[in-house]
């Protein structure tokens, strides 16, 4: 019989903190498949709440150091990383009349002003977010102006249907859907709002989604009536809020975030566009002022996402239909993008597991 047993294992991983969660992994069950061959080599997964965990090697290694001290018996310890993502479990919807049960986690990008950048992160967040392994879908909420299928170069593609539901359009591993898939802009223009609202129904109802961890929607900018009825009908999980660091935009976020807290979704985190212009001797030119969301963000009691650059890649990579972190991905913006885009999913996961303990 080996001298490293089972129970060694989960005694010291029992040692080691979710850092977010501040609980041990052995308590929050996050510990499976765990193997000692002949030789005291041992293995064992860790089920993370999202592939998109970006503290996943630090948690890694705390179980190789946890097992290497409380076993010395241990001889190689390989430690396989997997996940389960976590679910919001319909939001304020109540689970029968919830729609989209297929869909763990919905996710807004929103804010209160126009073209801050909003469009631009929802398809960089949705293709981080797949890159990771994750399931992932994108709605284009702004019916007025969508720019969706420009962003992933998909204008002249039409879904099919099939069963009279239609299949979503699939680039770089997310599956879309864009008013702009189906009727040419000039329809979309003359809208009124109940249309609108109910376009956006159908996204959900008519829609074939199948299984998805995280559904985005890029809303559109404002904090009007179009917003407000998306953020009542839809079961948003959590919104992410965008803004530029100048002071108008903040005053509209204030709106915004004003909003979001009145209907009850959890605010995931700001996000900071345009925040400085890199200059070719390195120094950064902040534009439109300095930290001016990181301040925002405290004062509201908000997490703060990160401050993505100005850089004209990113403009130019939406227009090309290549979303910046994969077209760029060495980039200081990219890597900003991705960062802020892995902490989303964090901040999904410590919100999903406060509501299940709330529970
Ligand atoms: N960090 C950045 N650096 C350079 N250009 C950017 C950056 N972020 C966004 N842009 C560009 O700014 C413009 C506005 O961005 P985007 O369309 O994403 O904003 P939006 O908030 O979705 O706008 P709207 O309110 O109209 O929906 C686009 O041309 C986009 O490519
Ligand atoms: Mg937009």
């Amino acid at each position: 019989m080996s001298r490293v047993q089972e129970s060694h294992i989960y005694e010291a991983l029992s040692s080691v903190m979710e850092p977010d969660l501040k609980k041990d992994l052995v308590t929050l069950a996050m510990i499976e498949d765990i193997e000692i061959d002949e030789h005291e080599n041992v293995s064992f997964s860790v089920v993370l709440t999202t592939p998109a965990c970006p503290m996943k090697e630090q948690i890694k290694n705390a179980c190789i150091d946890a097992v290497r001290k409380f076993v010395p018996d241990a001889a190689d310890v390989t430690v396989n990383l997997k996940s389960r993502v976590t679910s919001s479990g319909g939001g304020h919807h109540c689970e029968h009349e919830r729609p989209l049960k297929n869909v763990k986690n919905i996710i807004a990008v929103a804010s209160g002003k126009g073209g801050v950048g909003k469009s631009t992160f929802a398809a960089n967040l949705a293709v981080s977010l797949a890159a990771t392994g994750a399931k992932v879908g994108l709605i284009d909420a702004d019916l007025y102006g969508p720019s969706i299928p420009t962003m992933f170069g998909l204008q002249n593609t039409k879904p099919e249907v099939a069963d009279k539901r239609i299949i979503p359009l699939e680039k770089f591993g997310v599956r879309l859907m864009s008013i702009g898939f189906l009727v040419d802009s000039e329809t979309a223009i003359i809208w009124r709002g109940p249309m609108a609202s109910s376009a956006i129904k159908q996204f959900i109802s008519d829609v074939d989604w199948q299984d998805l961890d995280y559904l985005i929607f890029d809303l559109p900018p404002g904090t009007g009536d179009i917003q407000i009825t998306l953020s009542q009908t839809l079961p948003l999980s959590g919104v992410v809020i965008v803004t530029t660091p100048q002071d108008v935009a903040l005053a509209d976020v204030a709106k915004a975030v004003s909003m979001f807290r009145k209907v009850h979704v959890p605010i995931l985190g700001l996000l900071e566009n345009m925040s400085y212009y890199e200059l070719p001797d390195g120094t950064k030119d902040y534009i439109f002022g300095h930290h001016g969301g990181e301040i925002f963000a405290k004062t509201q009691g908000i997490a703060f996402l990160g401050a993505i650059p100005i850089d004209r890649g990113v403009r130019e990579g939406g227009d090309a239909g290549l979303p910046y972190v994969i077209g760029r991905p060495e980039s200081a913006a990219a890597k900003a993008i991705s960062e802020a885009s892995m902490e989303v999913a964090r901040r999904m996961s410590i919100t999903n597991a406060e509501r299940s303990c709330r529970k």
